[in-house]
């Protein structure tokens, strides 16, 4: 039987890809990165090419309204590659209410916080951990979840706490989240993938 095929969108360092990728070359995670594509220049996509997968650049600088049109031709253009799953390993733009109907409940997104909690418009990045230890919060975490028309809504699937530690800077606790979010991410596709 052939491979269950993922499309992986990303616009960052693709740590979270790595680990998608580390996973799958020793055996742990049996799927396909069919392609790896980014809305902006990032590291992600030498990531990408070093192993060999398709690292496609759409420009939401170019692309600006039609970026998610764009990305979803390229998806869908070759039946042998068209993923049959996508995921947001760090994906920062909005996708459009037709590419999320076309890809429903196919498309999950990694977020570093507990969901509902720091999630949202504005929300991503370090803004969520320097608003997390603003709050005085515990704890914390990253969250796995299915992508819906809202900002951060969609279905939660799976999640991982990691505690707020009294010195905390936004650093020191993305740094924590982020080592724990890289096993999240495996989890999460498996259990989209149901294997
Ligand atoms: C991660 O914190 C992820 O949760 C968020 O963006 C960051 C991406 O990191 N959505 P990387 O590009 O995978 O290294």
């Amino acid at each position: 039987m052939s491979k269950i095929k993922i499309g992986v969108l990303i616009s960052g360092s693709g740590s979270n890809l790595q680990s998608i990728i580390d996973n799958i070359e020793n055996g742990k995670l049996d799927c396909k990165i069919s392609y790896v594509i980014a809305d902006r220049e990032c590291y992600g996509l030498e990531r990408a090419k070093k192993h060999n997968i398709s690292a496609v650049l759409v420009d939401k600088k170019e692309y600006g309204k039609n970026l998610s049109d764009r990305i979803n031709v390229i998806l869908e253009e070759d039946k042998n590659k068209k993923p049959d799953y996508i995921i947001l390993a760090g994906y920062l733009s909005i996708l459009s209410e037709s590419f999320i109907n076309n890809w429903n409940r196919k498309i999950i997104n990694i977020h570093p916080s507990l969901l509902p909690k720091f999630g949202g418009k504005g929300m991503y990045g370090m803004n969520v951990h320097r608003a997390v230890i603003e709050a005085k919060e515990k704890e914390s975490g990253a969250t796995v979840h299915f992508v819906d028309n809202g900002i951060d809504t969609g279905e939660i699937i799976m999640n991982v706490k990691v505690p707020v530690l009294e010195d905390d800077t936004p650093e020191t606790l993305q740094k924590r989240i982020l080592e724990k979010e890289h096993i999240l991410m495996i989890e999460g596709i498996k259990k989209l993938l149901k294997i």
